[in-house]
C-alpha cells in the first residue's frame, strides 16, 4: 500500500521505517528539515536500537522517502498522523499545535477512500474534531484512532509485533470499509495472531492514557512503598518481588526508585487530568496528581541522600551522575528524572558531573550549566558520591572494586535499585538506595 506518515520524530520515524519493511510504500513528511534530511540518508536523528538498520535497507530499497514537502503523500491511501503532543508551557494541558498543523497539510490531499489513522496520543476529542474537519473537505475520507503503545529503546519491536491493536471507528459503514483497509496494512502482524479490539474513537483515544497512566500509578505505588520502606528499615525490592509473585499484581513496572520521566508517562497523566478538568469529571482522577507528587518526591529525596552521604552537605562536592537519558537504551532526555536530580544537586552548589553512553548530545545542549564527561572513569575522577540514576546494562555490570580506585569517596546512591548492595558493600563502599536499608 502506499503509505503516508505525517510527523517523523520518535513515533512517525519508527513508524515509516517498520511500514516499509512490512512491503509498503511509505513517504514520511515533517517540518524539520535536518531531520529529514538525515532520515533521507538513511540516519537515525535519535538513538533506537534497530532503526538505522530499518531506515538503510527501506531507502536503500526507493519505497522509503522522507520530505518537507506534504504533496508528496498526495497518491498515498493511508495517512498516518504521528505528530508529538507536548505539555502546554505552563499549563497541564497537552498542545496540539502539531495536530492541528498537519491537519491542514494533510486536508487538501484527501481522495475518496483514504483513511486518515491517527496514532498520537491526544485528548479525548481530538478525534472528532479531526474527523468534522476531514468530513468537511472529503466526506468519503474516513478517520480511525489507532493509538501506539511502543516504548522507546524497544520501539522497533513494538511496531513490528505489537501486543495488540485497538482501532478506535467512526460511522459504522465508513467505519467498516477503513477498518478493512487498515487490516491490510497490519496484515502480517494480524495473520500472526496480534489481538485486535474494534471500538468507538473516545475509547481509543482514552485508552491510551488509561493505559499510560494505570503505568504511572503501578510506578508511583511501588516508589510510595519505597517511602515506607524507608520509614520502617524494610526493603522495597523484596517487596516487590513478594507482591509481583501474586499475578494478579505481576511484578513488571513495579521496580522501585527515581521515579518515571520521558516524554510520554509525566505529560500524559497531565493532560488527562487537564481533559477530565473540561468534561466536568476532574475526580475520577484527582488520584493522578498524587502519582505525579510521590514521582516528583523521588527526585527531591535523591537529593538529600546525596547530601546524607556527603555528611550533611554537598556544597562544593564533586558528584558524579551516571545516567543523563530518562531509562537505557534511549537517547532521550525529556523529562529524565537524572537530569533532573542532576541540577537540582548544581543548583544546590555542587559540582556535577554527568556521563551517559548516548545522551551526553542532548543533555548538553539542554543543560549547558552541568559538567559532562564522555566515560565512567573521567565522571567519577575524585568524586566524593557517584549516583546511578539511568541503569544502562555497562553502569549495573561496573566493577565497584575498580570503580573504587578513581573516586574520592567510594558512596554510591543506587537511585534504580539496579545494583547488589552485599557486593559493592564487601568492596569498600557505602551504598545507599530508595527504599532500601
Ligand atoms: C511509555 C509506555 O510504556 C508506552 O507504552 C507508551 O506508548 C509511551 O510511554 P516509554 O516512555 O518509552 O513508554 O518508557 P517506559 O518503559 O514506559 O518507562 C517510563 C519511565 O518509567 C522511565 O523513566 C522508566 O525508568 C520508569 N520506570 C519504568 C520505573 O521507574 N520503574 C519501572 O518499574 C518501570
Amino acid at each position: 500500500m502506499r503509505i503516508s506518515v505525517f510527523g517523523c520524530g520518535y513515533l512517525g520515524a519508527v513508524h515509516a521505517a517498520c511500514m516499509t519493511k512490512l512491503g509498503h510504500d511509505v513517504v514520511g513528511v515533517d517540518v524539520v528539515e535536518d531531520h529529514v534530511a538525515a532520515l533521507a540518508r538513511g540516519e537515525a536523528p535519535f538513538f533506537e536500537p534497530g532503526l538505522e538498520d530499518l531506515l538503510v535497507e527501506g531507502v536503500g530499497t526507493g519505497r522509503l522517502e522522507f520530505t518537507t514537502d506534504p504533496q508528496r503523500a498526495a497518491d498515498a491511501t493511508v495517512h498516518f498522523v504521528c505528530v508529538g503532543t507536548p505539555q502546554k508551557r505552563g499549563e497541564k494541558a497537552a498542545d496540539l499545535r502539531y495536530i492541528w498543523s498537519a491537519t491542514e497539510n494533510l486536508l487538501p490531499l484527501l481522495k475518496p477512500g483514504d483513511v486518515v489513522v491517527g496514532k498520537s496520543t491526544v485528548p479525548v476529542g481530538t478525534a472528532e474534531e479531526l474527523a468534522e474537519r476531514v468530513a468537511a473537505v472529503q466526506p468519503e475520507a474516513e478517520v480511525v484512532w489507532n493509538p501506539e503503545f511502543l516504548r522507546e529503546g524497544f520501539a522497533v519491536q513494538d511496531t513490528l509485533h505489537p501486543d495488540r491493536f485497538v482501532y478506535g471507528l467512526g460511522d459504522a459503514e465508513s467505519g467498516r470499509r477503513a477498518a478493512a483497509t487498515l487490516d491490510e496494512v497490519y496484515a502480517e502482524a494480524l495473520a500472526a495472531g496480534t489481538p485486535k479490539i474494534e471500538t468507538d474513537l473516545a475509547t481509543a483515544q482514552l485508552v491510551k492514557v488509561a493505559a499510560n497512566s494505570f503505568l504511572a500509578t503501578k510506578i508511583s505505588f511501588i516508589n510510595a512503598m519505597a517511602e515506607l520502606c524507608e520509614a520502617t528499615g524494610a526493603d522495597v525490592t523484596a517487596l516487590a518481588d513478594a507482591i509481583g509473585h501474586d499475578s494478579r499484581i505481576g511484578r513488571k513496572f513495579l521496580n522501585a526508585g527515581v521515579g518515571f520521566g520521558g516524554g510520554c508517562l509525566p505529560k500524559d497523566i497531565r493532560a488527562f487530568m487537564a481533559r477530565a478538568g473540561e468534561l466536568g469529571v476532574d475526580q475520577a482522577l484527582s488520584f493522578l496528581r498524587e502519582v505525579d507528587s510521590i514521582n516528583l518526591r523521588r527526585r527531591v529525596r535523591m537529593v538529600d541522600l546525596a547530601r546524607e552521604v556527603c555528611g550533611g552537605s554537598i556544597v562544593g562536592r564533586r558528584i558524579a551522575v551516571l545516567g543523563a537519558a530518562f531509562k537505557p537504551n534511549s537517547d532521550d532526555i525529556r523529562d529524565s528524572p537524572a537530569l533532573n536530580v542532576a541540577a537540582q544537586m548544581q543548583l544546590q552548589g555542587a559540582q556535577v558531573t554527568v556521563t551517559d553512553p548516548k545522551a551526553i548530545d542532548n543533555a548538553s545542549k539542554a543543560w549547558p550549566d552541568l559538567a559532562f564527561e564522555a566515560t565512567v572513569e573521567d565522571a567519577v575522577r575524585d568524586a566524593d558520591a557517584v549516583l546511578l540514576l539511568t541503569e544502562w546494562p555497562e553502569y549495573v555490570a561496573l566493577d565497584p572494586v575498580d570503580l573504587a580506585t578513581h573516586v574520592t569517596g567510594p558512596r554510591i546512591i543506587d537511585g534504580r535499585n539496579a545494583l547488589d548492595p552485599v557486593v559493592w558493600r564487601s568492596a569498600g563502599w557505602t551504598y545507599r538506595a530508595l527504599g532500601r536499608p
